[in-house]
């Protein structure tokens, strides 16, 4: 750490202490913000660890529809995030005038929204999965009754594989950072690092889930590489994971393939927070999260419903 990045990491750490907050960062946080947050973790975890701390306020380090999620199981704490423009562009595939529109069309499907959703979105839904419960929670539904599974494309059509379930309709969302992962570019660090066992996101394209050893969300993956016996990974997610792969498994090599948007595989939504946003955000308790009651009452149930699931 620079001497700029120590004293404003202890700001934060004296504010979080003043306002009685709880600093909550996903895997795809800078290292240094993840160096301060109580917890890290994947959505479904953040989201459960969300109610599990005290404190007045949540310091959301994320997304915007991850703090959302927060806001809802957590309606009378006040929640706040580093950047309001972290979004992501799942959640941008999905406005709720088009899944209201199919609602109309097909009223008997069962709506089953990836957590990458708006709150508007998840009100209007049936249960919430994430990456790592997905598979779950489409076969806790009646194999009888049809699905609509959104936004994600590649998670979807993961899960319709997993599941043999035919009567699932898939959204066309997509991860600007997983879809645009290459299976030729796998296929190239494969041989620049034959003895690599391959670990990858379910939002990356199939052709790439293919080639994968293992496929699970971002903790499911650093899990995963830390336990395995092997010591040299291809880890198709966002380059954020390494802060904890690295921390967990000191002596193991991790290789991160590049996706076709830039020369890296960082989400820029991800990364628009920053130490100085995040202690402007504990100073000022802005920008703050604002969801009407009736929102929350309406997204907290298919939450309530994924929550329940063991
Ligand atoms: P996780 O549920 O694995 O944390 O994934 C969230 C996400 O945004 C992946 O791009
Ligand atoms: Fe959204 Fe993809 Fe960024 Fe995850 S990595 S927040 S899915 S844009």
């Amino acid at each position: 750490m620079t001497t700029t990045t120590t004293s404003l990491a202890e700001e934060i750490l004296e504010l979080k202490k003043e306002r009685r907050a709880v600093i909550l960062a996903h895997h795809y946080q800078e290292s240094e913000i993840q160096e301060l947050a109580d917890v890290i973790g994947d959505s479904l975890e953040l989201s459960r660890k969300a109610q599990q701390y005290d404190g007045d306020v949540i310091a959301f380090c994320g997304v915007w529809f991850m703090a959302e999620t927060a806001k809802i199981l957590n309606p009378d704490r006040t929640v706040i995030v580093p950047d309001k423009d972290a979004g992501c562009s799942l959640v941008d595939s999905c406005p709720v005038e088009q899944v209201r529109a199919f609602k109309h069309r097909y009223p008997d499907h069962v709506v089953v929204a990836y957590i990458n959703t708006s709150a508007a979105v998840k009100a209007e839904s049936d249960i919430i999965c994430t990456s790592r419960n997905a598979v779950q929670v489409v076969q806790s539904i009646p194999a009888d009754k049809p699905i609509l599974f959104l936004p994600d494309i590649n998670l979807g059509n993961y899960v319709k594989k997993e599941t043999g379930r035919e009567n699932i309709r898939i959204w066309q969302g997509a991860c600007i950072v997983h879809a645009t992962f290459a299976a030729r570019k796998l296929t190239q660090a494969r041989a620049e690092h034959p003895n690599a066992l391959v670990a990858a996101h379910p939002e990356c394209p199939p052709d790439v889930l293919k080639m994968a050893d293992y496929i699970g969300s971002t903790s499911g993956i650093i899990d995963w590489c830390v336990t395995h016996s092997h010591d040299e990974f291809i880890v198709m997610t966002e380059s954020g994971v390494q802060h904890s792969l690295h921390r967990r498994a000191p002596g193991k090599k991790f290789y991160f393939v590049h996706n076709e948007n830039c020369n890296c595989s960082e989400c820029p939504y991800m990364k628009r927070n920053s130490l100085e946003k995040l202690r402007d955000c504990l100073q000022t308790l802005e920008p703050r999260m604002e969801l009407s009651r009736e929102i929350m009452e309406r997204a907290r149930r298919p939450i309530d419903a994924m929550l329940a699931l063991k």
